[in-house]
């Protein structure tokens, strides 16, 4: 039986590699992370957000192309979405998207969702030690 996501690139995985989404640093960002993987490459990342959303993401990697598969998807998945919900994204969402990864490739995704997320959380850092509400603020319903 033909697993999906073993030893083949899917189409979309191959279209992202081959042309990476929102590759290299930002202009005007508030948060970045950068993390070495256990194979050796490191992923970097950085997230504008503005009234809790993240409104650009971008990264760069020194890994193959399954990593620039991945980096560029966790990207798109994180453009214009809630805070929240970005610092949610995990490995098998990035897999997901991409429509599978090789096996022995599945750990770019894993390094994308994590060096994200730490750009998010540098992001909470930058904000809490400026005093900046991170939610706005929500109106209390009197019944
Ligand atoms: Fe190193 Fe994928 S990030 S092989």
């Amino acid at each position: 039986m033909e697993t999906e996501g073993h030893g083949a690139f899917s189409p979309t995985a191959q279209e992202h590699a081959a042309a990476p989404r929102n590759y290299g640093p930002l202009e005007d960002y508030n948060g970045n992370a950068r993390i070495t993987g256990p194979c050796g490459d490191t992923m970097e990342f950085w997230v504008a957000v503005w009234n809790g959303l993240v409104e650009d993401a971008s990264f760069t990697t020194t890994g193959c192309g399954s990593s620039l598969a991945a980096g560029s998807m966790t990207t798109c998945l994180a453009r214009g979405r809630a805070l929240d919900t970005v610092m949610g994204i995990q490995q098998e969402h990035v897999l997901a998207a991409l429509g599978g990864l090789p096996e022995a490739a599945r750990h770019c995704a894993l390094l994308s969702a994590n060096t994200l997320r730490a750009a998010c959380e540098d992001y909470l850092a930058w904000a809490k030690s400026r005093g900046i509400a991170l939610k706005p603020p929500t109106k209390k319903e009197n019944d």
